[in-house]
């Protein structure tokens, strides 16, 4: 996607040197557009776990290349060796996003084939390029299976305005390129639909009001920023058409588990008869866990919500405490969204039910 026009991914390896990746730093936007080099199996870690880079899909491609620089790094006859501590830190490194283990698990299993140290660094390599390109090509064609919904409530409405409600960033800043949940709305704009996206502001880290807005407006798209309190009320207002959210993992019985705060949007849609979508990459489903309550979720430190960052007058981006000292909190980062209040799972593939059997119908070989 576009930033001044420009058109970046969110993670490249250097084209001057592969041992170094380059990655946009988000902790620094919307205020500061900085690249930052990733050169060692540390340094992706690092950026996976403080949220230099964030979002179920990037994380999934910064796994990918984090193994590519375990790789890199590794002794003479140990690349075997140095893929196993880089499985085992990655995985570690955050506990929801699904993409996470499916990427380290897709590239063991490819650096299998690799006969000596050469083959299998190479192998690695290309499989991190492939999950970076697969991640773009995935969300480009959920784009356009959303776009079909969202041409639907543009002609109910005999062409007004479409007003889209999402909720933290699923946008292209959370994988490679296009976004999960935006890349409908992207599609709707290149078809001429007018849509108009309610972000929501998604304390305590403030992924819509810092990553959603931007991005929607560097793509010049109508947004307006919202509290994480308003949606229901402009639900009864008459106000949204439709939810898209993305998910960090959603089991293959159709439970999601996203951004803390996206539940209550469910419940506010569902009561209001609002169709609300969640927008995946397959990479994004967890075959093997049944129940939503069975999924990993993170627990941040509670600084995240007692103290909040932005930008000075003097152009420093600083963090100010919000709450008196000594103020306990408790920071759950995400939350289930039982299947009985998602209206459809965008796919690459196509939408279809959030349902068990709908969902292994269209990937039967999962
Ligand atoms: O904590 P984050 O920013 O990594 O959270 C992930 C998210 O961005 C959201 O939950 C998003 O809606 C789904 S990930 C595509």
């Amino acid at each position: 996607m576009n930033i001044n026009k420009q058109h970046f991914r969110t993670i490249w390896p250097d084209p001057a040197d592969s041992s170094t990746i380059l990655i946009i730093d988000q902790r620094q936007l919307p205020h500061k557009f900085v690249i930052e080099s990733l050169s060692s199996l540390d340094d992706a870690v690092t950026a996976i776990k403080d949220m230099h880079v964030r979002g179920a899909g990037l994380i999934g491609a910064t796994a990918g290349f984090g193994m590519h620089l375990a790789a890199v790094q590794a002794e003479p006859g140990a690349v075997d060796d140095a893929l196993k501590t880089g499985a085992v830190l990655l995985d570690k490194s955050r506990p929801t996003a699904r993409n996470l283990k499916w990427a380290v698990d897709r590239v063991l299993l490819a650096a299998g084939d690799g006969k000596n140290d050469a083959e299998k660094k190479a192998i690695v390599f290309h499989t991190a390029c492939d999950i970076a390109d697969e991640d773009a090509a995935f969300c480009k064609a959920i784009g356009q299976h959303g776009l079909n919904i969202i041409k639907e409530i543009s002609r109910a409405k005999q062409g007004q305005t479409v007003n889209i409600l999402t909720h933290c960033n699923a946008g292209w800043l959370a994988f490679v390129d296009y976004g999960s949940a935006t890349a409908p709305i992207y599609a709707a704009r290149e078809a001429g639909i007018d849509v108009h996206v309610w972000v929501d502001e998604t304390r305590p880290w403030n992924q819509g009001a810092k990553l959603t807005a931007w991005e929607l407006q560097q793509e010049g798209i109508a947004c307006t920023l919202i509290t994480d309190n308003a949606g229901g009320h402009l639900m009864q207002q008459h106000m949204v058409d439709m939810v898209i959210v993305g998910t960090d993992r959603t089991t293959h019985t159709g439970d999601v588990a996203n951004k803390i705060g996206t539940y209550l949007k469910a419940l506010a849609a569902h009561d209001n008869n609002v169709p609300f979508y969640v927008a995946l990459p397959s990479s994004s489903f967890d075959w093997e866990i049944d129940k939503g309550s069975d999924i990993p979720i993170e627990e941040r430190s509670g600084d995240e919500i007692t103290a909040i960052s932005g930008l000075t007058g003097d152009g420093h981006i600083e963090t100010v405490q919000l709450t008196a000292p000594g103020t306990r909190a408790l920071n759950y980062s995400f939350d289930i969204t039982p299947a009985r209040l998602v209206s459809g799972l965008i796919t690459e593939r196509g939408v279809v039910a959030a349902e068990r059997d709908a969902i292994h119908k269209l990937f039967p070989e999962k």
